[in-house]
């Protein structure tokens, strides 16, 4: 269906949707199998995922007469407004009514699974129930709607849309950088590594702000460079003020330089990165965010639950997902997270033998994490565990607790400084390069590698 054209990708959600709007479409010939119509579509995910224009395409794509929903009145009127809508659809049959952003329908102050607004919609639901009204819904969130209201008989169906992924993401850059004057080495899979985890909203805008720079340029073309700036602001949060600063000329032997702390401080995370999970380094940024003083290194969030190219018809709930998605991080992955937060404050060490005073965050996320290890896995010995819930613990055992997760990361900190003298080769071109460009993508960090011994080291 041709209404579907402006999805870009989500192959298998968009498969669903037309079937969907094929039945609203064509109903009478589903009628003739006797087979009833679904009566209600609930589409959830995180902002700017396209919820709204998937079905803004069912409803155009159905051929029905639509009436919108919104909540964009007080409490008392706004009741009213849902009621009316639903008349009105009845009135209108066959119709759609479009509730958009439902899970905003009540008050956010409140734990609203039973606010007057679900209660009504309900209502009107069941009110509609022998007519052809087709109810579609958009939220965020389903943790705030009641279960009644999406069982199966008012949803039906009840699809999530993820952030876009792999090919979906580069198909949808591909899609807004083919609508821009982009010229030059733009490489929509640099850019969508870059861009992981973000929501198509975002990539769209991001893409459009690199055109922002160009225009404020007087340029006729938009450049890669345009979009690093326009990604570096938007995404990151770096500072036009910081942007705007041309590169300095960095001598990188000059250890009372703070830029070259800041530059080797970010290889080192960037080298421990490459050696343990190569490929995974996204970003190096020798610019600062706002309100914080170094740069900062970006890597694959190794997402974890649904991709945007599958169908999930469960109703799952995103923060549980986070919570088991952070618990079931592997015991590699935990290991590869330590070294890596200690890469920036071993380069230091390796490289100029000097204390780096910028890493209070990174030790507090190393501590962290082998705090985890130790008292609540076990990976020293059953005689730290503690589970905080059971017994309260004795200062004797958090005397000793303390002990091993300080020798542990020790153990760590070796282990940092011995991956990166075994690839300082590696250190010291990420550094240069970084020194030279102030911000390395993907692409530039395999150029690097393509002229360095890497030696990969076991991560235990
Ligand atoms: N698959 C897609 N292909 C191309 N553009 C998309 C896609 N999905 C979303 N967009 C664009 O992203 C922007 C945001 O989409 P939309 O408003 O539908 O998101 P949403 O999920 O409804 O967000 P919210 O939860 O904030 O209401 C729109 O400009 C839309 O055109
Ligand atoms: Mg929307």
């Amino acid at each position: 269906m041709k209404e579907f054209e402006k999805v870009i990708g989500y192959n298998a959600i968009k498969q669903e949707l037309i079937r969907i709007s094929d039945v609203l479409k064509n109903n009478d010939a589903y009628k003739k199998l006797c087979v009833n119509a679904p009566r209600g579509l609930l589409l959830h995910g995180e902002p700017g995922v396209g919820k709204t224009l998937m079905a803004s395409c069912i409803i155009a794509a159905s051929g029905r007469k639509a009436f919108i929903c919104r909540k964009d009145k007080p409490n008392g009127d706004f009741v009213n407004a849902i009621k009316k809508t639903f008349s009105d659809a009845k009135a209108a049959a066959p119709s759609i009514v479009f509730l958009d952003d439902m899970d905003k329908f009540a008050n956010g102050d409140e734990s609203h699974t039973d606010a007057e607004e679900y209660v009504t919609v309900q209502a009107c639901i069941d009110e509609v129930r022998d007519s052809e009204v087709f109810v579609l819904a958009t939220a965020n969130s389903l943790r705030v709607l009641p279960g009644s209201l999406k069982r199966v008989g008012r949803f039906d169906r009840i699809i999530k849309i993820c952030n876009p992924d792999g090919e979906d993401a580069i198909r949808i850059i591909s899609h807004y950088i083919s609508k821009k004057k982009f010229v030059g080495d733009i490489d929509p899979i640099s850019i969508a590594r870059i861009m992981e985890g973000r929501s198509c909203a975002e990539l769209e805008t991001v893409i459009n702000e690199a055109g922002l720079y160009a225009g404020y340029e007087r340029s006729d073309k938009i450049t890669m460079e345009h979009f690093m700036r326009a990604c570096l602001h938007t995404v990151f949060n770096v500072p036009n003020g910081v942007l705007n600063a041309k590169m300095p000329k960095i001598n990188l032997s000059d250890s009372k330089n703070p830029m070259t702390k800041v530059i080797y401080h970010e290889a080192g995370h960037a080298t421990i990165a490459e050696v343990l999970k190569p490929g995974t380094v996204t970003l190096v940024s020798a610019y600062k965010q706002a309100g914080d003083t170094g740069g900062f290194t970006a890597f694959c969030k190794n997402l974890k639950g649904n991709s945007s190219s599958e169908l999930c018809l469960e109703e799952d709930d995103d923060y549980l997902n986070d919570l088991m998605a952070q618990d079931n991080d592997t015991i590699d992955e935990i290991h590869a997270e330590v070294l890596g937060s200690l890469g920036g404050m071993a380069a230091l060490e390796q490289r100029f033998g000097i204390i780096d005073t910028g890493t209070r965050s990174d030790l507090n996320r190393a501590f962290d994490y082998v705090s985890d290890l130790v008292i609540e896995n076990c990976t020293c010995g059953f005689q730290y565990h503690s589970d905080g819930y059971r017994r309260s613990d004795s200062q004797e055992l958090m005397a000793r607790q303390e002990q091993a997760v300080a020798a542990e990361m020790e153990r760590y900190y070796r282990k940092t400084k011995e991956i990166l003298a075994l690839n300082h080769e590696l250190l010291d071109a990420i550094a240069l390069e970084l020194s030279r460009k102030g911000v390395l993508t993907a692409a530039d960090i395999a150029e690097i590698k393509k002229d360095c011994r890497v030696v990969l080291v076991g991560i235990q």
